[in-house]
């Protein structure tokens, strides 16, 4: 070998410039040494400087109200008195700056609350609340919080249209831990993704200490600006809980009071329709409170009953199907599982495991690429991992899981279209991990397909109700995994050596066309010109997917 090969080995010309290079660096570091700074490490900058509030707006949030197409819920907080607090609205406008509002354009309303949160830190944290109301469905909008005097920046929002129109949101499993180092890069490649996302649902363990003013304010940090122009959407998981409810919970997200009634679920149970989606938020820390679940399990009945909206997210923290340890959650699964794949839940979004798990029950599998049932999702946004068990909580329970991964920081992306709706996640870097497309027609029938690869659009993902058949004899054909409407050509061709190639002992039956949901569903009727006693298979070729059944044997 030459040191073309190996630049950097001693010896070679450019080796010499780097190692001189290096030298001089070197050099310079000797000129810096920690001595020019004084002996001792600089101190650790104290929590209670770092996340102490002033009287400029801070930890600023969208929450949803029972009306996102009129009305906007924005919280904050600040040292400012109660009856200065306030905000300023008005329909987004191309300038600000030397370009004053017009006369009358801007709205100003005093907060509807203030909440002082005495925290750990030896201060208290005063969150307070504004509701936008009369607003415009589907309107921009600009607006900015604090006291008169000292105010946030303005900041934009798009009201929720009164009906169905196509959005995005994102969702995270437990930030928890490192929230302050590793969680920030997480929260903002996903805003770079989606910028345009309506919500971030948070499926629990948002921070490690439920009363912690220090990590609050890392968590706060971390979606910076995001949280400003983004609607909230956030169950609270077991770490939330340290002898009840955080008390930072209920003044920062002061959710809408449509729950079952009971005091402890109150801003913590609710639902929110926004754009065609119910999203539905459940707590399951109350998983062994037989009241508390009874009641939780009767309003979700209730509201996913009497659901006008074509498409439905549930959030809680502990799995139906747990993918790390001896994790079970019986009660969660007993309870609210049946009512889940009754009423036709899309998705279940869930955190609390540290990976990485996504199934559905066993029963709804139609192949090897498609099912037709809820979907659940386990997730981590943070950086405390646990290691997978062998998925036996799923199988255990009649359920499997697809796709799996550990030590891994993810964050979810969810595209609502009328007829799909398309999950994705991926790494904190940006990658792909996971995804599937759910498609869902009028009547409510739904596919979940994963996404085609070049694995999966090819060999023999095709169903047949019988592999013996006579002559001139039926078989029902059906498979999956198609564009709506998608050309699909069905023929029948000798197996064996020739499988999926074509040959001349290929018999053409019929050109057929996709479903909406992707689907065939043919009843093949034997031609005579196929000969008995020798084996077939049905060979489906279409632009997405070349796919055969098992081997069909032909008899008399
Ligand atoms: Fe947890």
């Amino acid at each position: 070998m030459t040191d073309q090969t190996f630049p950097w080995r001693i010896g070679s010309r450019r080796a010499k410039i780097v190692a001189i290079g290096a030298a001089a660096l070197l050099a310079g570091g000797v000129a810096i040494s920690p001595a020019a700074f004084g002996d001792a490490p600089p101190a650790k900058f104290p929590a209670a400087e770092i996340h102490k509030p002033s009287p400029m707006p801070d930890r600023i949030m969208l929450t949803p109200t029972t009306t996102p197409s009129t009305s906007q819920r924005v919280t904050w907080r600040a040292q400012a008195p109660a009856e200065w607090a306030r905000a300023e609205i008005l329909e987004a406008p191309r300038a600000l700056g030397d370009v004053a509002p017009p006369s009358g354009a801007v709205t100003r309303l005093s907060a509807l609350s203030s909440t002082p949160v005495n925290t750990s830190l030896g201060y208290a944290s005063t969150y307070h609340t504004v509701e936008f109301t009369d607003l415009k469905p589907n309107t921009r909008y600009t607006y900015r919080v604090g006291d008169g005097t000292n105010w946030s920046e303005w900041i934009d929002f798009t009201t929720a249209a009164s009906n169905f129109e196509p959005f995005s949101f994102i969702y995270y499993g437990d930030a928890q831990n490192y929230i302050d180092s590793a969680v920030p890069r997480v929260f903002r490649q996903a805003f770079a993704d989606r910028p345009q996302a309506k919500a971030i649902v948070n499926a629990g363990d948002l921070i490690d200490n439920a009363n912690s003013e220090e990590q609050w304010g890392q968590w706060y940090k971390a979606g910076s600006f995001i949280d400003g122009q983004i609607n909230n959407i956030s169950v609270p998981g077991n770490h939330e809980y340290s002898g009840g409810l955080s008390q930072f919970w209920r003044p920062q997200f002061p959710y809408p009071d449509n729950g079952p009634g009971n005091a402890e679920l109150k801003q913590t149970v609710y639902y929110v329709d926004y754009q065609g989606v119910r999203f539905i938020a459940l707590d399951s820390n109350y998983q062994s409170n037989s009241t508390l679940m009874a009641a939780q399990t009767a309003w979700l009945e209730s509201v996913l009953k009497d659901n006008p909206n074509k498409w439905t997210v549930v959030t809680f923290h502990h799995p139906v199907y747990s993918t790390t340890g001896t994790r079970n959650n019986p009660n969660v699964r007993n309870q609210w599982g049946p009512l889940f794949e009754k009423y036709g839940v899309d998705l279940v979004l869930q955190g609390h495991d540290h990976s990485y798990g996504r199934g559905n029950v066993t029963t709804a599998r139609k192949t090897a690429a498609v099912h037709n049932s809820t979907v659940y999702a386990v997730s981590v946004s943070g950086g405390k991992m646990y290691a997978l068990n062998n998925g036996q909580n799923w199988t255990g329970n009649g359920a499997e899981v697809t796709s799996t991964s550990q030590n891994t920081q993810l964050y979810q992306l969810i595209d609502v279209e009328q007829d799909t709706l398309r999950f994705e996640a991926r790494y904190a870097n940006g990658e792909h991990h996971d995804g599937f497309l759910i498609r869902k027609n009028d009547a409510g029938e739904r596919t979940v397909n994963e996404l085609r690869t070049a694995e999966n659009t090819v060999g023999e993902h095709v169903a047949v109700d019988k592999t013996t058949v006579a002559v001139k004899g039926e078989v029902t054909v059906s498979a999956f995994g198609y564009d709506p409407g998608e050309k699909v050509a069905v023929q029948l061709r000798k197996a064996g050596d020739g499988r999926n190639v074509a040959g001349k002992d290929e018999i053409f039956i019929a050109n057929l066309k996709a479903d909406e949901l992707g689907r065939i569903s043919y009843v093949l009727t034997v031609p005579a010109t196929a000969k008995a006693d020798n084996t077939y298979e049905v060979f489906l070729s279409s632009v997405n997917q070349k796919i055969t059944s098992p081997i069909l044997t032909l008899t008399k």
